[in-house]
């Protein structure tokens, strides 16, 4: 009972705040390169689909995979939980294997290969049935966080870092004959402590510059960067001055 009172005690305060900072124009920017797009923190969610929006081209400023040999920047591969201290799940949205019927999915970065906003689909499992804030103790629904996980290069460093998105799972999820079961995605939780020392301490600040291999970003067809510009326009100027 006093577990009850304080999940909807937890529910009714929105637990977890983000710095103001890290939300820029309604894109979240996490400690890694990817930037999410939605959904927003605290929001109530529910639908047949978990639905993520993460552009991992830091809007523009890196380009898709496949990278060049030894990328100055990259992003290595990207995983999702959606995990909860409070109901005590921790489910797989992705883990880099998709299994049957993409319960969990496949490697978020090769998907959608064109497109630099990577959208991610993921069957609500089938304790999360239901509708509105829970109702009792055994229930699996309430606060959560989508937990995502980047191994990337950002001007020549690795890094691992993890990112908790805190959401609601309250509102209405129906029954359906393709939800996979709670327990084919369940893990283990680890203490939070133990996962911070895991990842590295690594903070991005909004708008900070990526550096990127220009020349192999030019090989692979990707952006043309303003020096580029300029000497093609020097070029053409050029020769149009010497057709003339
Ligand atoms: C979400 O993650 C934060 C740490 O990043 C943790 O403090 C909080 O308890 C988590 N929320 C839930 C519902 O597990
Ligand atoms: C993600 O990338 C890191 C660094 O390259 C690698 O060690 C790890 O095995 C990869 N994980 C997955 C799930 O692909
Ligand atoms: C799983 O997702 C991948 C990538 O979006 C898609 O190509 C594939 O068709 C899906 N498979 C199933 C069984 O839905
Ligand atoms: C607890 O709530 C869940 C819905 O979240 C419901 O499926 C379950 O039957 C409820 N259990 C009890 C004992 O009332
Ligand atoms: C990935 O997640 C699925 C679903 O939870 C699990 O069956 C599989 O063993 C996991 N794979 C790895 C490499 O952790
Ligand atoms: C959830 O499970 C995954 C896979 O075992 C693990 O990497 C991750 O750290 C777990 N999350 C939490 C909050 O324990
Ligand atoms: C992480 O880095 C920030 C800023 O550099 C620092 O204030 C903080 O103490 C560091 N945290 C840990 C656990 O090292
Ligand atoms: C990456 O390099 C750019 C250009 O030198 C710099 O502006 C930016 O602050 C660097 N970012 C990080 C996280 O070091």
């Amino acid at each position: 009972m006093i577990l009850f009172i304080s999940r909807i005690f937890a529910l009714s305060f929105l637990a977890q705040g983000l710095a103001a900072q890290q939300i820029v124009n309604g894109q979240i920017y996490t400690p890694g390169i990817a930037i999410i797009d939605a959904p927003q923190p605290n929001t109530p969610l529910g639908g047949d689909y978990l639905q993520v929006a993460l552009d991992v081209s830091s809007d523009g400023q890196l380009q898709l995979p496949p990278y060049p040999d030894n990328p100055t920047s990259a992003i290595w591969n990207i995983t999702l939980f959606l995990s909860s201290y409070t109901t005590g799940k921790n489910f797989t949205i992705s883990n880099g294997t998709a299994t049957a019927g993409n319960a969990s999915l496949g490697e978020i970065m090769l998907q959608e290969p064109g497109s630099t906003v990577k959208h991610v689909n993921w069957v609500w499992p089938d304790c999360l049935i239901g509708d509105g804030a829970p109702t009792n103790d055994s229930s699996a629904r309430g606060l959560y966080n989508i937990s995502i996980r980047q191994n990337f290069r950002l001007n020549g460093s690795d890094e691992y870092t993890i990112f908790d998105l805190p959401i609601q799972v309250t509102n209405s999820i129906p029954a359906e004959s393709n939800r996979p079961s709670c327990d084919s995605l369940n893990n283990a939780l680890l203490p939070a402590d133990v996962l911070a020392i895991s990842a590295n301490n690594f903070t991005r600040i909004a708008g900070t510059a990526i550096k990127t291999n220009i020349a192999n970003r030019l090989r692979t067809g990707g952006l043309v960067d303003v020096q580029t510009a300029a000497y093609i326009l020097c070029i053409t100027t050029l020769a149009l001055l010497h057709a003339f």
